[in-house]
């Protein structure tokens, strides 16, 4: 069998009409995912569930024939698994006991293991199901994002909760960002194993970070997680995605070690270009380019091909899609995607 596209691409080649997948491709813009949300209970139990969970992630592979799949999970399954009381209640997103300093020497990680085994299982019956040509992409929270939940105990628009954790308490904050590395980077482990071809970290919230806060609570704990990756998989394929890393996008790159570099939207294509010299970018529409529709999507989409086309590219929206994204655009985008000749 030839390489799945979006391998050939995360080792650095060039493959146009580049492979194409959507940061939360399964969720509340389909109605088959509500529907089977609906018959799950909470969303924990879907995440747990290794039938539903299996069945969620191939729904937007069967309608779209997107050219991967990803995991269908939540980076807050780590937490869970540390006991933190995680719940998600209907339109306040996700909560769980905030952590307080001296609770962080007691996390017990001893019992992850057997939590994780069911996404564990959702992994090894999506490589039995999926179609060959699709890839897999299993994924983890970067340690400071997961982090940020943990500390606030929900979201909060700018972290600062944990910005402030992290300077007022510097050494609890590195053991609580070295323990969430190496239950990530085994968690990641036994995806790989069980049949992931790649692996993302989402490190949603890296963009609030400063220079020197970026480099110790993103870049550090990621590069432990992509050693201890390799070093029980060899020539394992990362995709690093720091939200809103900004200038600060090549030193995450060369500091942690990642294949492919995740993109927002807010990066410039001239920038994009430059980074593609070292290896590929993901990314990164205007998930509202794709709620708007029209011109605004077509030009969006044209002007990503136009630009970052001609080197490894892997077409993705620069975060999340929204329950708003009619289906529609999601057809035109990957007709443009596509079928659309380079300009
Ligand atoms: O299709 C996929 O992309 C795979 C599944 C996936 C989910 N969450 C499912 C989900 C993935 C990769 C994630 C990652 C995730 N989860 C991140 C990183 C990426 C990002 O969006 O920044 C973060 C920060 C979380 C934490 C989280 N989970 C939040 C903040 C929320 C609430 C916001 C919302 O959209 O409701 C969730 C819930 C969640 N995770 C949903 C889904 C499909 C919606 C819950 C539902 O169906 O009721």
């Amino acid at each position: 069998m030839t390489e799945r596209a979006l391998l050939r691409v995360l080792g650095g080649e060039s493959v146009f009409p580049p492979p194409v997948w959507l940061m939360r491709q399964a969720g509340r813009y389909l109605p088959e995912y509500r529907e089977t949300r609906a018959r799950a209970g909470s969303f924990l139990d879907l995440c747990y569930d290794p039938a539903l969970a299996t069945e969620v992630t191939l729904q937007p592979i069967r309608r779209f024939g997107f050219d991967a799949s990803i995991l269908f999970s939540d980076i807050l399954v780590i937490p869970d698994a540390l006991h933190r009381n995680v719940r998600f209640v209907q339109g306040e997103g996700p909560q769980m006991d905030p952590i307080s300093v001296h609770e962080i020497r007691d996390l017990d990680p001893s019992h992850a293991d057997a939590h994780l085994a069911p996404v564990i299982a959702t992994v090894a019956r999506l490589r039995a199901e999926l179609p060959a040509e699709t890839a897999l992409i299993g994924f983890c929270g970067a340690p400071w994002t997961v982090a940020t939940y943990m500390i606030a105990g929900h979201g909060t628009p700018t972290q600062a909760p944990a910005r402030l954790f992290g300077y007022e308490h510097p050494d609890a904050m590195d053991e609580l960002l070295a323990l969430l590395a190496e239950m990530s980077a085994d968690y990641l482990v036994r995806q790989l194993q069980a049949g992931a071809d790649c692996v993302q970290i989402f490190d949603s919230w890296a963009g609030v970070l400063d220079d020197a806060s970026f480099r110790r609570w993103s870049i550090a704990p990621t590069r432990r997680i992509v050693e201890r990756v390799r070093a029980s998989v060899p020539g394992a394929r990362i995709i690093g995605f720091p939200k809103g890393a900004g200038a600060m996008l090549e030193a995450y790159r060369e500091g942690t070690g990642v294949d492919a570099l995740g993109l927002d939207w807010g990066v410039p294509f001239a920038q994009a270009r430059e980074l593609q010299r070292g290896g590929a970018v993901q990314g990164n529409l205007d998930p509202l380019r794709l709620i708007a529709g029209g011109q605004a999507l077509d030009d969006g989409v044209r002007a990503i091909l136009h630009h970052l086309g001609a080197g490894p590219l892997v077409f993705n929206l620069g975060h999340g899609i929204t329950p708003e994204a009619p289906i529609a655009h999601v057809e035109r985008l990957l007709q443009l995607v596509r079928h659309d000749r380079l300009a």
